[in-house]
Parts: structure tokens; sequence; C-alpha cells
């Protein structure tokens, strides 16, 4: 009997899609793939911001490791550009990454129109893009024959914060589609899984005074401190391999024992 089966740590070569890609998490998680050898697509808002990650990932690879699409994930139409150029430039999907998220305030005592707004936009680019990608990637993801959603909630999905009423729901949203996802697409030879970063040193975080960041986390991680992206994008590379073929349905909270911790 063989001592172990032949279950592939590599991820060379497959096409993978990475959403929010030109900050923080995405960015990380684009340079991590195409460290190991993935053609990535760098998918996010601003033209500018994504001809930058892809220059420093072509720098470090060459022209073929990465293609820059400019892509508001809200919109069903530029969501479906991003699968055809994405398969038109490298062929497949194995690897899709949703990413991209925003957190906008929305608070019970907030004015209506702006609660409606930035609750629309929050589910919007949470929770139904991930959705309206998962859908349109599928074929594609399972053709490859080893085809991996990866899912960023938040452990705002679990421990939430007062005026975050949507990106909480947004966030637990995430978790429930990739369960249900899990579950059907599993015969269709497709992984979905999520993970919970905890605080993570990005974008969505810069605004944060350092000395507020530092008593937040002495309070509340146990390890005492912010994340930082790559310690995000490694679980999601992790769960990309071949060898996570039996990962289905999982909610990986990546936070320092936020969440476990009582007092
Ligand atoms: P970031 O702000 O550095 O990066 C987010 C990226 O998403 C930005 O480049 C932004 O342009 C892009 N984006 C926003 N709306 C978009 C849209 N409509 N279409 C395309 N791209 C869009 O923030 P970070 O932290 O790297 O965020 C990545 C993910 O991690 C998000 O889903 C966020 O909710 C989640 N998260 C962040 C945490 C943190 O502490 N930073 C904690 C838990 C979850």
């Amino acid at each position: 009997m063989a001592r172990l089966s032949t279950l592939s740590r590599s991820i060379a070569g497959v096409g993978a899609i990475v959403t929010g890609a030109a900050s923080g998490m995405g960015r990380a998680t684009a340079h991590l793939f195409a460290d190991e050898g993935a053609r990535v697509v760098v998918a996010d808002l601003g033209g500018e911001r994504v001809d930058a990650v892809v220059d420093e990932i072509r720098d470090a690879h060459g022209e073929h490791a990465a293609l820059g699409v400019v892509c508001d994930v809200a919109d069903p139409a530029q969501l479906a550009d991003l699968v055809a150029r994405t398969v038109e430039w490298c062929g497949g999907i194995t690897a899709l990454v949703n990413n991209a998220g925003v957190s906008l305030v929305t608070s019970a005592f907030q004015p209506d129109d702006e609660f409606e707004s930035n609750w629309a936009r929050t589910l919007d680019v949470n929770l139904t893009a991930h959705a309206r990608l998962i859908r349109l990637a599928l074929p594609h993801l399972a053709a490859s024959g080893a085809g991996r959603i990866v899912n960023i909630a938040s452990t705002e999905a679990i421990v939430t914060t007062a005026g975050l009423a949507a990106y909480a729901a947004s966030k637990a949203g995430v978790v429930g589609l990739t369960k249900s996802f899990a579950v059907e697409l599993g015969r269709h030879g497709v992984t979905v899984n999520c993970i919970c970063p905890g605080p993570i040193l990005t974008g969505m975080t810069a605004s944060i005074p350092d000395d507020a960041k530092e008593t937040y986390a002495r309070r509340r991680v146990p390890l005492r401190r912010y994340g930082i992206p790559e310690e995000v994008a490694q679980m999601t590379l992790n769960l990309c391999l071949p060898a996570s073929s039996f990962v289905n349905g999982a909610v990986i909270p990546v936070d320092g024992g936020m969440t476990i911790r009582h007092t």
C-alpha cells in the first residue's frame, strides 16, 4: 500500500480570479497565487490601481502571470465580462476568490436615504456579487475537475459591531451562501469554503488610529495584534490547493483567536 497518496500542493498554471485584488488581502492573495505559479486575474475598481498590482506581478513572474480587469462586482454585466475575459486569457478557471468588499455605516439612527443606499450597496458588493460570480464561473470551475471557491466573510458574521448592520448581515449571508453552494456544487467537483478574517491591516482598517488598533487588539485578540494580509492569503491558498480536495463548506476564522475568546 502506498505510504501516501499523490495529492498535489501545486497550483502552477491554473487560472484564478481574485476580486478586490488592488488592495489589502486581495492584493496579497493575487501575489501569493502568482508566486505559486497560478495565472491570476486581478479584478477591482479603478484602472490605475489594478494596473499597479498587475505590473508588480508581471515584474516578478512575466507577462503571462497576471491580467487586470477593471470590474465593479455589483454590476452583473461587468461580472460576465470578467469571466469571459478570464477564460479567453487563460483557457479556464480553477479558483475563484470572492474577496471584494465594502464596510459602510448602517446604523439604526442614520438618515433614511443614507441607510438605504449604504444597505443596498453593502449587500450588492459583499453578498449578491459573490453568488452571481459563482454562478457565472461555475461551468468553468466544474470543467477544471478541481474547482475551488473561497469566499471572504468576516468575524463580523460571528461577533458584531454597532453601526455595521448591513456589513454584519452581508457577512453572515456569505457564510450561508458558502454552505448552501458547498452542498449543491460538491457533486460537480467544486468545493466552496469561507474565511472569516479578524482585524487585518488593510485599506479597510487604515483610517483607524494606531493607538485604537493597539487597544482593540490587546483587549480582544489573544495574539494581541492585527493580522497582516498574507496571513489570510495563505489560508486562501491552502483552500485552493488540489490537496484540499475534502475540505468543503468550511467556515474558517483567521482571527488570532478573537472569536473563541470569552473575556
Ligand atoms: P481593502 O479596502 O484593502 O480592499 C478591498 C478591495 O475591494 C479594494 O481594492 C476595493 O476597491 C475593492 N472593492 C470594493 N468594492 C468593489 C466593487 N464594487 N467591485 C470591485 N472591487 C471592489 O480591504 P480588505 O480588508 O483587504 O478587504 C478584503 C475583504 O476582507 C473584504 O471582503 C472585507 O470585508 C474583508 N474583511 C476585512 C477585514 C479587515 O480587518 N481588513 C476583516 C474581515 C473581513
